[in-house]
């Protein structure tokens, strides 16, 4: 019995112990609902505490979200990360995702992608349109709407399917989904690193050496 304690004493030991001194000096984050680990790191990180991969550093603001900043696109709230399927969902600071899509939604420049692409035709429309009846009738973009104007947005190639009468064409826009409509998020995935299978078989992915960009899974079992 002693023995058996003294080896979950150990166990228990090598399991702490085991994410590297790095790993403990890094910053969850500000969410506590989204905590943020590699590949991802906190902006206050010192460099020399490696905690994250280049490109998926994120600030704090109001201390209680989580911004990931697009390079052409500004600031985005993380709504949630998935380590496992390499996914992230992000939300507009002022919860109007279409506006935000509407100005061109552009992740160059990061290793975040969409997991398919649409385009779809921004309409400025009278609140009375056909466009808003039933039945197909499609809900006006609450955050951009007017009680004069009504704006919907709709996949390009539906445009010619629908009575647009009392409604204007105004832009067409990428859209990061093959939904038929604008969520309240943007689902996006990352390639690189890739460490979803070692996050599913319960390790987490570190850098393997302190200086090299190389990356190697530790589980609770290593060593
Ligand atoms: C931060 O809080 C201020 C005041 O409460 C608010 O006006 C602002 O929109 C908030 N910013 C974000 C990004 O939530
Ligand atoms: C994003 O913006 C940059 C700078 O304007 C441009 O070079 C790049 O082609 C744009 N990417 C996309 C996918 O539109
Ligand atoms: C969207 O429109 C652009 C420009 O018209 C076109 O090059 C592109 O292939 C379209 N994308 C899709 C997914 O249909
Ligand atoms: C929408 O259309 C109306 C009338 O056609 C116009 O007065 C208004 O400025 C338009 N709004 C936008 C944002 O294009
Ligand atoms: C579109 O709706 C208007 C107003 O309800 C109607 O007069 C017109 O016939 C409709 N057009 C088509 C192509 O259904």
């Amino acid at each position: 019995m002693a023995a058996f304690r003294l080896f979950l004493f150990f166990f228990f030991l090598l399991f702490y112990l085991q994410p590297s001194r790095s790993h403990e000096s890094c910053h969850p984050g500000c969410d506590l609902l989204v905590p943020i680990h590699f590949p991802f790191q906190m902006m206050s990180n010192p460099p020399e505490n490696r905690c994250g991969y280049g490109g998926f550093t994120v600030t704090c603001k109001n201390e209680t979200r989580n911004i990931l900043t697009f390079p052409f696109s500004g600031d985005f709230v993380i709504d949630s990360i998935s380590y496992f399927s390499q996914r992230i969902s992000i939300t507009d600071p002022c919860n109007c995702i279409a506006r935000r899509l509407l100005q061109g939604f552009n992740y160059s420049d990061t290793p975040f992608q969409p997991l398919d692409t649409r385009n779809f035709t921004f309409l400025n429309c009278t609140s009375d349109a056909p466009v808003f009846q039933s039945p197909g009738g499609v809900s006006p973009i609450p955050c951009l709407s007017s009680e004069s104007h009504s704006f919907v947005a709709l996949p390009t190639e539906r445009v010619g399917a629908s009575n647009t009468s009392s409604c204007t064409e105004a832009v067409t826009f990428m859209h990061p989904s093959l939904d038929d409509s604008i969520k309240d998020s943007i689902l996006l995935t990352w390639k690189e690193p890739d460490c979803g299978r070692c996050e599913s078989d319960g390790g987490f992915c570190q850098y393997k050496y302190d200086t090299s960009s190389e990356v190697s899974c530790f589980t609770p079992f290593d060593h």
